[in-house]
């Protein structure tokens, strides 16, 4: 389109110096009479009237191709529009077919399994509070025990194993029990020993503000006669007291055991499990040696690995000790010594 301009553009002069003599054909013939004035202004007004239907011509030609030209582009444009939508779609049905497949399985799997395992974990909670709610409403009725009692279960023993101890005390009547992390269980325990009319517990304690607390929570039942609680800072282990995994992990520093003899009952619920692993391994080799024959060691979170794997390098080191496993809420073994 721009060359043909361009050379309308260069062909310009030439048609003006055609058409300028064209015009001045008529007038000079005119003037030298050759042609009337009447024919020269006809035959004038003739040429430019072939002039004008020349320029409406290249005028409507111009426009033709305007107009083509504007279709043209119409059409390409059309078309890549078309071309974008077409893959949008594409995509867009593709991304549905994914989140359809998404709904499915969440609707045909996941969901069905979570519904599932929240039943059931349900049902399973269920049945463990009221267990717990059983076992200390029996425990509360059995030991006669204060209004207001310190909450058992979370941080402390849950009543379940509370129950046991208590059945071991009335069964065996020790003369010393020892508990390796005090809190609410001392002064349970405390209750138990009161009501069997004999026997001192002893609750170690690693941490001197909670060993405060819990010989706080003993004075406020009145269980100071019966319970003592001791401040034995964690520390490293002498190494016969511990092997293999637990060599590297502190237990109670021992100068707060040595007074002990005549143990029929311990009751392993610390050092806690952050302390290290296998953490409350040290417990039998420690105080092994100041049991009565008979006694009693009850494990509890027992259902973790650890406690499981320590019970087992127990009972591979003191052919003496019988394990039992009870189904309490945190599991408990209960590892016996045979004469
Ligand atoms: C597994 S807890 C159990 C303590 C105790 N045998 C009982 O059942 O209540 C072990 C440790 O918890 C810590 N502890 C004691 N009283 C606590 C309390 N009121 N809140 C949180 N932790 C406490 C003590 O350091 C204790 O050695």
């Amino acid at each position: 389109m721009s060359s043909l301009k361009n050379r309308i553009r260069r062909l310009l002069p030439i048609v003006g110096l055609f058409g300028l003599a064209a015009v001045a054909t008529p007038v000079v013939l005119g003037v030298f009479g050759l042609v009337t004035w009447a024919e020269a202004v006809l035959a004038i007004t003739v040429l430019l009237l072939g002039v004008a239907v020349c320029g409406l011509g290249m005028g409507l030609r111009r426009l033709r191709l305007s107009v083509l030209e504007l279709s043209t582009s119409v059409r390409t444009q059309t078309g890549q529009v078309t071309e974008l939508f077409g893959q949008d779609r594409l995509e867009l049905a593709r991304s549905l077919d994914g989140v359809r497949a998404e709904v499915k399985e969440l609707r045909d799997t996941a969901l069905p399994r979570a519904v599932h395992n929240i039943t059931r974990s349900g049902v399973r909670s269920g049945r463990e509070d009221y267990e717990q709610q059983v076992a200390w409403t029996e425990l509360r009725e059995y030991l006669d025990v204060a209004p207001f009692m310190p909450p058992l279960r979370g941080w402390a023993a849950s009543p379940d194993v509370l129950r046991i101890l208590v059945r071991i005390i009335d069964r065996d009547r020790p003369e010393l029990v020892v508990e390796c992390g005090s809190g609410a269980s001392s002064v349970w325990i405390g209750y138990a020993l009161r009501k069997a009319g004999a026997g001192r517990l002893v609750a170690i304690e690693h941490d001197a503000r909670y060993a405060e607390l819990s010989r706080a929570l003993v004075a406020a039942h009145s269980l100071a006669d019966i319970v003592e609680v001791r401040h034995a800072p964690l520390t490293p282990v002498p190494a016969e007291l511990a092997d293999g995994v637990s060599a590297e992990v502190p237990w109670y520093d021992t100068e707060a055991l040595t007074d002990l003899k005549g143990v029929g009952l311990v009751f392993i619920d610390g050092p806690p499990a952050a302390t290290g692993p296998e953490a409350r391994y040290p417990a039998v080799p420690a105080l092994l040696s100041s049991c009565a024959e008979g006694a009693v060691f009850v494990l509890d979170d027992a259902d973790r690995l650890d406690e499981r794997a320590l019970g087992d390098r127990w009972l591979a080191a003191h052919p003496e000790l019988t394990r039992v496993e009870e189904a309490t809420e945190k599991g408990a073994h209960v590892f016996t010594r045979t004469p």
